[in-house]
Parts: C-alpha cells; sequence; structure tokens
C-alpha cells in the first residue's frame, strides 16, 4: 500500500554528483528513482541509430514520440532499453555526450519526455526521487521537496575526470561539463534555485557528506508540513 505522496526533485549542472546523490537517496528513503537525463540520452542513442538528423526538429520530435524506451525506476538496478536493445553503456559514450544538447534542446521532444517523466512519477504513486535539469521547475514544480544541487566549476570538472577514468585532457573535459551545460542553459535555467528551492553546494563536501545533507533537507521540510 503506497505511503503519502514524497517526490523528491532534483536539477543540477553535470559533474554536479547529481546522480549518485539521488540514487543513494532513493536508497535510503525507500523511494522509486528516475534518472531524466537517462531518457534524454536514449532518444540521442535512438536518433542516431535510426539516421535522424538531430538539427531536424520535425523529426527528432516525431522519433520522441515512437520510440520504445524503459528505463529503470529502481535505484538498486540500472538499465536502459530501447525496443529491447540494451543501451545501459552506450549512452554514456562521449558521442553521445557530444549529440545530447541538440536533443535536448529540441522543445517538441522536451515535452513528450516531460510527458513520459510525469506518467512514470503517477505510476509510482508520486514516491520517486527525480534528477534533472528541470525537475524543480517544469516537470513537477508542486514536488514535496526541490533541491539545486551545484558545486563549483572546479569541482565539477575534477569529478567529471575521475568518473571518465583519468584519461581524458582537459579541454575534452571542459567540452563535456562547461560547454555541453552552457548548451543545455539556453532551454532550461538549472544555474540558479527557483523560488522556494533549496540549495545544496556539494563543492566542499564528499559523496557522504553531500547525500546526508540532502536527507536533512528532505527531514526538514517533510516534518514541517
Ligand atoms: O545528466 P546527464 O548528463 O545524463 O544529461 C544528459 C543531457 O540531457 C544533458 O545534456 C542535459 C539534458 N537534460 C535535460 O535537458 N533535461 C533533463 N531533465 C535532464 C537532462
Amino acid at each position: 500500500r503506497p505511503g503519502r505522496p514524497l517526490v523528491v526533485a532534483i536539477d543540477g549542472p553535470s559533474g554536479s554528483g547529481k546522480s549518485s546523490v539521488s540514487k543513494e537517496v532513493a536508497r535510503r528513503l525507500r523511494l522509486a528513482y528516475l534518472d531524466t537525463g537517462a531518457m534524454y540520452r536514449a532518444l540521442t542513442w535512438y536518433c542516431l541509430e535510426s539516421g535522424i538528423d538531430l538539427s531536424d526538429a520535425s523529426a527528432v520530435e516525431a522519433a520522441s514520440e515512437s520510440f520504445p524506451l524503459e528505463v529503470s525506476t529502481s535505484p538498486l538496478e540500472e538499465f536502459v532499453r530501447v525496443g529491447g536493445v540494451d543501451v545501459t553503456q552506450a549512452i554514456r559514450k562521449p558521442s553521445i555526450s557530444a549529440a545530447v544538447s541538440s536533443v535536448a534542446t529540441t522543445l517538441g521532444a522536451r515535452t513528450e519526455l516531460i510527458r513520459r517523466q510525469r506518467e512514470l512519477i503517477d505510476q509510482h504513486h508520486r514516491r520517486m526521487v527525480v534528477e534533472g535539469r528541470d525537475i524543480t521547475t517544469v516537470v513537477v514544480p508542486q514536488a514535496e521537496v526541490r533541491m539545486l544541487l551545484t558545486a563549483s566549476e572546479e569541482a565539477r570538472l575534477r569529478r567529471r575526470g575521475i568518473q571518465l577514468g583519468g584519461s581524458q585532457t582537459a579541454e575534452q573535459l571542459a567540452a563535456q561539463v562547461t560547454q555541453r551545460d552552457a548548451k543545455d542553459s539556453t532551454v532550461v535555467n538549472f544555474t540558479r534555485a527557483a523560488d522556494g528551492v533549496v540549495t545544496l553546494d556539494s563543492s566542499d563536501l564528499d559523496f557522504e557528506e553531500t547525500v546526508s545533507a540532502a536527507l536533512e533537507i528532505v527531514d526538514s521540510i517533510i516534518n514541517h508540513r
């Protein structure tokens, strides 16, 4: 039997530690978990695989409406499948990271992915940690808890470098973090917290400290409602 609704919406730039922190918060609170970035990445994979020109907005929009996506909503197992093909690893490749902003800035595709995200949240009786760029502002502005997870540019570049195995040059890292964020923020604002959104700056916190701080924010909000 589902409990009271508890949507924890977490936005932030790349390299802020958003995914790992959000997943751990979901585990500790026994909530479902949705990585919306994985949905934009899967759509990008599908478009490239289908030979769709990413600058053709109506083709990308049409693809978003028909692509057969299955994404994990459990923080305990990660999988993304498109029409039965497991793309969990493939969508993390640099070729996808480099192309995903073209898809994410296609407004018609955003509308469709947002519709699917809201459907998944409802299917889980609105008990879910949802992370992305526009969750606190567009997808679920009525979420019980809304958080912006930030970190200095220096910290974000360092973390993404470690995540990618330390083989990247400074230029490659900047392309994947700073330049991608600059392009993405032309359609969604995740660099500043909207009204009612709590900012959590993780620049000087390690993983455990960031998770604890996020859980404290959730606690303080749900115990005062
Ligand atoms: O968090 P990530 O790097 O996996 O996100 C992949 C891309 O998707 C990123 O370039 C921004 C975009 N994105 C978005 O526009 N809105 C979201 N809610 C989540 C991701």
